[in-house]
């Protein structure tokens, strides 16, 4: 097939899973060759619905061509108009940069940045071959770290990172004209996501979310760039993600794997893209004692009370001072976890079972709240020190102060006022 009859097939599949839900998007979508931007992959790989990674330091991916649906997804969030002025952070490939040139016009501008020089070089080269050049004045491409926005070319209508941000820096509001929209992949007690904040006056000025999605980024690096939020427990093939409160310790974790408790079975079915999207956001959200664990199958094997309950060896855990409760599929559910499945508790340690019966109870209020996901949930965003009666669960960042919850839903909301 040739590139263009890949691109339609591309986009026709990206209109029909309902990624692409307006006509600025599609637009831009049909008229920008996504293989110009990947010139080292086949054509056929350039248009398949897959991110493409395309830099690695120490073994770790730092670049990519994000997948065409996430891409999708964030710009119908960013809801960009003719004459809009927007601020990249992540310029990658430059494929973004281009789509976004088509949809502000030539009245309007995208200034991409970079913090490596090489992806910079390469972005204007895709852009050049693609027929956008980069000094055309519709695409400006500049490598530097964008934890700093770009001052001198300040104010945006739209900031918009295409990286994964464990914090909001001051600098990227800012540069926002007032009612501007920053959209960018946040990380939120290890779940992260696509948020898109619109600037309202207040008091306190604040960020208040008109969307929110589950995304999978590469992590910001430079000034911006956050904790490490995987960290190894002293067991080989078992790594944890940001339990906020508490600090594990590998030799109590490692004592703890060989005391489990009998497995507490719950009538609760799941589906693995539960465990992130939907219970796993609930459970981030509520308690901030709950952390992810990823379980390698060789780890699983040696140890197999520890039996993951989600995708790629994911679960979720509720630590306690001398125990913990680990979500695991119930003994009955299949081995490949493709469909719904049951799920159960298991506890682990002198503090297990209290746990295991804590996190039973949030599962089951979960599915008595209509299984609520990311795209229910309301996020705000203030400077550190603002002060603000918080009617939401708050999470303390660096630079930001978030407030999470879910508006629309009496279950969520009730247990929300009463922490
Ligand atoms: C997922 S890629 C972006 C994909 C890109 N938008 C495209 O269309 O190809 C994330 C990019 O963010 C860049 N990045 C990471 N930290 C950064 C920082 N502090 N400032 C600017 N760019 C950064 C990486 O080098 C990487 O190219």
């Amino acid at each position: 097939m040739r590139a263009d009859q890949l691109r339609a097939a591309m986009v026709d599949g990206l209109l029909a899973a309902g990624r692409i839900s307006s006509a600025p998007v599609e637009r831009a979508f049909r008229s920008v060759p996504r293989h110009l931007f990947l010139p080292d992959e086949p054509a056929a790989r350039a248009y398949e619905d897959e991110a493409v990674l395309t830099k690695w330091e120490n073994g770790v991916a730092v670049s990519s061509a994000s997948q065409p649906s996430m891409m999708a997804i964030m710009l119908e969030q960013l809801a960009l108009r003719p004459g809009h002025r927007v601020l990249e952070i992540g310029a990658g490939t430059g494929y973004n940069a281009a789509l976004m040139a088509e949809m502000v016009g030539p009245s309007g501008s995208v200034v991409a940045m970079d913090i490596d020089e090489d992806l910079v070089q390469g972005a204007a080269e895709h852009l050049a071959a693609a027929g956008r050049s980069a000094t055309a004045g519709q695409v400006t491409l500049v490598a530097a770290d964008g934890a700093l926005g770009l001052p001198e070319r300040a104010p945006y209508d739209r900031v918009v990172l295409t990286v994964g941000s464990w914090d909001i820096q001051p600098a990227w509001w800012h540069q926002l004209v007032p009612g501007g929209r920053l959209l960018l992949p946040l990380t939120v007690r290890g779940s992260q996501l696509s948020v898109a904040l619109d600037l309202l006056p207040g008091p306190p000025a604040h960020l208040s979310s008109a969307s929110v999605r589950s995304c999978a980024f590469v992590r910001l690096r430079g000034l911006g760039a956050g904790p490490e939020s995987s960290r190894s427990l002293g067991v080989d093939g078992v790594t944890v993600q940001t339990a906020e409160r508490r600090e594990l310790d590998a030799a109590g974790f490692r004592a703890l794997l060989g005391e489990p408790g009998r497995q507490r079975d719950s009538r609760v079915r799941l589906a693995a893209l539960d465990l992130w999207d939907g219970l796993g956001l609930w459970l981030a959200v509520r308690e901030p004692d709950v952390c992810r664990l990823l379980v390698s199958a060789d780890a699983s094997a040696r140890t197999p009370s520890l039996r993951p309950a989600g995708m790629d060896g994911g679960t979720v855990a509720l630590i306690a001072e001398r125990g913990m409760a680990v979500l695991v599929p119930k003994d009955d559910a299949p081995s490949e976890l493709d469909r719904r499945f049951p799920v159960a508790v298991r506890p682990y340690g002198s503090d297990g079972a209290a746990a295991a019966e804590r996190l039973a109870a949030l599962l089951e209020d979960w599915v008595d709240a209509g299984r609520p996901s990311a795209a229910e949930l309301r996020l705000r965003a203030y400077p550190r020190d603002a002060e603000i009666a918080a009617n939401g669960s708050v999470v303390h960042k660096a630079q930001s102060l978030l407030v999470l919850d879910w508006p629309d839903n009496p279950v969520a909301r009730g247990h929300i006022l009463n922490q």
